[in-house]
């Protein structure tokens, strides 16, 4: 399996795989409608980072990684503090026919380097509250429940939080 960012020329195969991937929730307030102001951004590395896992040429999964204020303002304001250097995890998907491969933990650990490298202190995750899959995916590397609140368009979200640690270096930086 590779994982790499996606670039424009990816743009059907992403559009294809969120099709395919809203034809298949269970439900279907697990996936917030995309706004035009965030579609027109999604080839924009200063706003948001995509990252693609590819079975041979095909793209089977993806996450984003949204850089910009506006896509986490309105999950930051519910929290009862301030948390420096933010960034926000969306639009995590894997196609029906790879679920349950850790596809999503490949994904996560390549966005995770990336948020390291962009210097980002705290990753952000919004997620339906019955979305366990989606859930336990983002309690496995680290993310913490920290609120819940029902967002102006009327979809229930708990925020996650996870801060972004620097590795520390072992004995003499040698592991
Ligand atoms: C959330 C999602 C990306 C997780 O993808 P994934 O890579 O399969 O995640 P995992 O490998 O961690 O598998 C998670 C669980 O899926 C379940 N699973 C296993 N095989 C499966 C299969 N063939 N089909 C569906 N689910 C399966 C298992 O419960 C597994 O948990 P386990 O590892 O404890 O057995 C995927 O389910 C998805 O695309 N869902 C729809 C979109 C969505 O809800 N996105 C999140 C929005 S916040």
């Amino acid at each position: 399996m590779l994982i790499r960012q996606l670039t424009n020329n990816d743009s059907d195969a992403f559009y294809e795989l969120i099709d395919i991937t809203v034809n298949s929730l269970e439900n279907q307030e697990f996936w917030l409608p995309i706004k035009d102001e965030v579609r027109t951004h999604f080839f924009d590395k200063s706003w948001t980072v995509l990252f693609g896992a590819f079975e041979g040429s095909t793209l089977v999964g993806a996450v984003g990684l949204f850089l910009n204020e506006s896509e986490y303002s309105e999950s930051l304001s519910y929290l009862s503090r301030t948390y420096e250097g933010p960034a926000k995890v969306d639009r995590l998907m894997v196609h029906p026919n790879y679920r349950g491969r850790g596809v999503t933990d490949e994904l996560m650990k390549e966005l995770i380097a990336e948020a390291k490298r962009l210097k980002v202190k705290n990753l952000l995750a919004t997620i339906h509250p019955q979305n366990t899959v989606a859930r336990s995916a983002m309690q496995r590397i680290g993310m913490e429940l920290m609120c819940s609140y029902m967002n102006k368009d009327g979809y229930f979200r708990n925020v996650f939080v996870m801060p972004v640690k620097e590795k520390k270096k072992g004995f003499f930086g040698l592991i």
